[in-house]
């Protein structure tokens, strides 16, 4: 297991755009998060500059130095007063080091602490069961099932 010191979350910059396409060029990681097909180095340029405007919480995840990732908190107009979903992906090259549980460990204090919801939401797809494992162990429970997803909650009150 990795230590909060050797994982970092950081603003996202324009020279991260390049190991986000690269990361994303893998099914098992742009399959997981709902792209059908992965993004070009346009569609990335495209998403920064949509972050300027608007209301989600973006964060480049970096490891010993690495851009391994990011993960984001935002509003959508399907969710509850005081709430929002979190997303988050990681170069497959680096599963299974305990980085996601970290970061995820802060989106949730964020979101309870800084942004005060009252409860955060995630989807995740039917099949995607390191996924599942790691929401089921810090806490999320179950909320609504799709044909392709599962909607699970943390409520903080
Ligand atoms: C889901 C994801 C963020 C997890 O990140 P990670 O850094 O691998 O997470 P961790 O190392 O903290 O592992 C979390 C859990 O996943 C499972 N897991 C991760 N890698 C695994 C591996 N190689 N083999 C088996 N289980 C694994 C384990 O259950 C682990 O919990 P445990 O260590 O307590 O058993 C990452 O796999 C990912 O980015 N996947 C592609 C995109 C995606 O699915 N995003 C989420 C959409 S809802």
């Amino acid at each position: 297991m990795e230590t909060q010191n050797s994982v970092l979350l950081r603003a996202v910059e324009y020279t991260d755009l390049t190991r986000f396409y690269q990361i994303l060029q893998n099914p098992n990681v742009y399959s997981k998060i709902d792209l059908v097909h992965p993004p070009s180095i346009e569609d990335e340029i495209q998403w920064y500059h949509s972050l300027k405007d608007s209301q989600q919480h973006v964060w480049t995840i970096e490891y010993r130095g690495i851009v391994v990732g990011n993960c984001r908190i935002f509003k959508a107009d399907y969710l509850p007063e005081n709430s929002s979903e979190f997303g988050i992906m990681i170069d497959e090259a680096f599963w299974g080091k305990g980085i996601g549980t970290l970061v995820c460990q802060w989106l949730i204090q964020y979101a309870k602490d800084m942004l005060k919801l009252h409860q955060l939401f995630l989807e995740v797809k039917h099949g995607n069961d390191y996924a599942k494992r790691l929401y089921k162990k810090l806490g999320f429970q179950p909320f609504s099932t799709s044909s392709t997803h599962e909607k699970m909650v943390m409520p903080f009150q």
